[in-house]
């Protein structure tokens, strides 16, 4: 009987074995086929033709950059522009492609680009929101949701996801991003890849996903946006760039590269970026395009004497398609006549970008996202918005609660104070592609629908966002002194993150601070909602507000989201990916820095300030529940482990609460020792679970040597014996510890 088992079993080995060698011999026949059409179609392209594959022009559909152009429909008409971006619809992006496929000599079809960050017509928390829900599926749940919406909507290609470390939050654009930790941002790169390219790029509810801005954009000097960026090679690649790696890993089918300079050469002409480290290291075989005009701004970096000349830099570097710097379009063909470009370096840009036209079937057809019944379908869905709300819910971090929230539902009065409290515009953030504001569901919305006409609410804005009038504040004092409970809605406008909005001075803008303050001196239990795209410092509201509730902007569904939470129809899970510091004088500030030769204590001598803790106000990985949790039993699968080896990471975690709730369990390790020093804490791997009140789960992680490898002295990467504790808690402060040795 055995025997016959393992016949039919080793049949089954052997079928397997072939079908899957035929089916890779399918895939590398198709990928064989397709560089055969692109030498085909190469052969027949004239330089201008080739030229028009490398650039890409915006409509005039919408803005997001300095500059527009007129003419960019007779560009088309003469092949001279390979793609569009800030153009969607299916009317526009069908007119658009006509043009492309029946006015032009080989009727090339044209990629539809544009920033679908987070959402595109269903917005969903802004990205460094969507990253405090720690829960990848959720992740990439939104950015399948945005896919299937864009490409509705006639588009092809997102500039998305944004995979740029950061751990300034001066710098606007940490709300675009995944935070500060590198392993945490590089799985969400991955979640956010999958949800947009989806399994199959020929599915027409598929997009290009675009890496960015390659490389190191979130360590611009003083956190001012475009600013330089300096670092060694080693923080470079240990930091900054693996969550890019994820991303290519992934599958990701475009990069764009950043505006900043790297150790003094501007990213959009460096061949160490992008030829050596992302088409030798890494066989990247997408295509780069570069971000807005980056190509020109070589010219004030000082990389570039003129035009022509970074043109001649950014394509013989790897620059495959000029966004909206018209630089190839018009010097490309001069340099190639001069012999400072070869037509081999164009052809294998032209051959990148043709690659993914292809993927995408568009010389298959090239109206195929262009379906009206699907634009009308599938777009801002009653189950999109459930998934919107969902997300919003989850990206929630719960700062402090001293015992006012959830708030009863039998509340008789609330008094709603604050400029974000009846708000709408801000609430779905910066980036929010073709988002609808007017669409966005207030927190006075929220709470109304929640409670209905059983409790009396006065909402008072007491103050603008910013600005100095504080004629309102007595309206607002009265307001909280004819109330049970009082919300504070405070935050930043939607337009003090994301791009070009770097602030030196993270406080509530304008009067908020003193509007606070005042009601908060009436003494009613006072909740505090956030709404802003960065760590603000807030030390005195932790000393003087009950509660206080970061939801980021949460997008369309905000106010639904917010109120679930407030409320106790959802138990906050959030876990913040970013740290707050309690002033600016701490930044950067991050969980994972080294330990100094002088390490902080009370001595004089010893690495610290004379006016502020070394600690931040609320650490990496923070974030509180309306339940509470133990971590107990921590054990190690071994004491002593082999370089082959794994480490299995055993630990007991108890809901100890009255109420149900999620956990982002997190897994810290620390190197005691190495050749070059290393930090404190790193993350390495993290579990978001439900546990019931009174539940306990058992969770395990698996330690390899891939965890414990970093850039040695040699600037090898591999992991070096010694001794290393391990870290569980439930975020980067709080933490139970144990140890092994890794044998030499
Ligand atoms: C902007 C941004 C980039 C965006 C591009 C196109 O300047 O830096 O993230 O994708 O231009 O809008």
């Amino acid at each position: 009987m055995i025997n016959q088992l393992s016949k039919g079993l080793s049949l089954c080995l052997i079928l397997l074995t072939i079908l899957s060698c035929s089916e890779r011999a399918d895939q590398s026949n198709l990928e064989d086929q397709t560089e055969n059409k692109i030498d085909s179609l190469l052969s027949l392209m004239t330089i201008d033709e080739k030229i028009g594959q490398l650039t890409l022009f915006t409509s005039d559909y919408d803005v997001t950059g300095p500059t527009m152009r007129e003419g960019y429909i007779e560009d088309i008409k003469s092949g001279k522009v390979g793609a569009i971006f800030n153009a969607y619809g299916v009317d526009y992006t069908t007119k658009l492609q006509k043009i492309a496929i029946e006015e032009t000599r080989l009727g090339i079809p044209l990629l539809f680009g544009y920033d679908v960050i987070h959402g595109h017509k269903t917005i969903f928390p802004i990205s460094l929101g969507e990253s405090s829900t720690w829960d990848l599926a959720l992740i990439e749940k939104a950015a399948r949701i945005a896919a299937i919406e864009a490409s509705a909507e006639g588009l092809h290609w997102t500039f998305a996801p944004m995979v740029d470390i950061s751990r300034d939050p001066r710098w606007g654009r940490v709300s675009e991003g995944s935070g500060e930790d590198t392993y945490l941002g590089a799985a969400i790169a991955k979640a956010r890849v999958r949800g947009f390219q989806g399994s199959d790029l020929k599915e027409t509810n598929t997009i290009l996903a675009t890496a960015k801005h390659f490389a190191a954009y979130g360590a611009a000097l003083a956190g001012r946006d475009y600013n330089t960026v300096d670092m060694s090679d080693r923080v470079l690649r240990e930091t900054y760039l693996p969550p890019f790696k994820a991303a290519l890993d992934e599958g990701v089918a475009t990069f764009m590269t950043s505006f900043n300079e790297v150790d003094g050469i501007p990213a959009s002409g460096s061949k160490y970026l992008l030829n050596d480290i992302l088409r030798d290291e890494w066989k990247f075989n997408g295509f780069v395009v570069t971000d807005y005009t980056s190509i020109n701004e070589m010219i004030a970096h000082g990389f570039s004497t003129d035009l022509k000349n970074a043109a001649e830099q950014a394509i013989n570097a790897g620059v495959d398609m000029d966004m909206q710097g018209a630089a190839y379009y018009d010097h490309l063909k001069e340099l190639v006549s001069e012999s400072k470009v070869s037509e081999k370096t164009i052809d294998q840009a032209v051959r990148n970008v043709l690659r993914m036209k292809f993927k995408l079937g568009l010389f298959d057809d090239p109206y195929r996202y262009s379906n009206k019944e699907r634009e009308q379908s599938q777009v801002f869905t009653k189950e999109h918005l459930e998934s919107a709300r969902e997300v919003a819910r989850a990206s929630q971090v719960l700062l402090k609660n001293d015992n006012v929230l959830p708030i009863s539902k039998d509340v008789k009065t609330i008094a709603l104070i604050g400029p974000m409290g009846n708000n709408r515009r801000d609430l779905i953030g910066s980036w929010s592609a073709a988002g609808d504001w007017s669409k966005a569901v207030t927190l006075l919305e929220g709470i109304k629908e929640k409670l209905g006409s059983n409790t009396k609410i006065i909402q008072v804005n007491g103050s603008d966002v910013e600005g100095n009038d504080q004629s309102e504040f007595n309206r607002a004092i009265a307001a909280a002194r004819n109330a049970d409970v009082v919300i504070l809605a405070l935050g930043e406008n939607y337009w003090m993150s994301g791009e070009a909005a770097s602030r030196s001075n993270l406080d509530l803008p304008g009067v908020q601070k003193e509007l606070a303050e005042a009601v908060l001196k009436v003494g009613k239990p006072t909740v505090t909602v956030l709404m802003n795209g960065r760590p603000l410092t807030i030390e005195w509201l932790d000393n003087s507000s009950d509660a206080i509730l970061e939801t980021w902007f949460a997008g369309t569904q905000a106010g639904h989201a917010i109120a679930d939470v407030l409320f106790g129809d959802y138990n906050p899970s959030g876990k913040l990916t970013m740290s707050f510091p309690r002033n600016v004088g701490q930044i950067p500030i991050f969980y994972n820095n080294k330990n100094t030769g002088r390490p902080m204590t009370d001595e004089k001598y010893t690495s610290k300030y004379l006016d502020v803790s070394n600690d931040p106000l609320y650490p990496f990985g923070f974030g509180l529940s309306y339940t509470s949790f133990e971590y107990n039993n921590l054990k190690l699968s071994a004491d002593k482990i082999n370089i082959n080896d794994s480490l299995k990471v055993i630990v007991d975690i108890t809901n100890t609460g009255d109420l149900d709730g999620e956990e982002v369990v997190q897994l810290y390790i620390q190197d005691l020792v190495g050749s070059v020093t290393r930090p404190v804490k790193e993350l390495k791997g993290f579990q978001k679970i439900a546990l019931n009140s009174g539940e306990t789960k058992s969770i395990t992680f698996t330690i390899t040597e891939q965890d414990l490898a970093f850039y040695t002295a040699s600037m090898d990467f591999k992991a070096e014996a010694g001794e290393f504790k391990i870290f569980v808690g439930g975020n980067s402060r709080d933490v139970i510890e144990s140890k092994f040795t890794l044998n030499k």
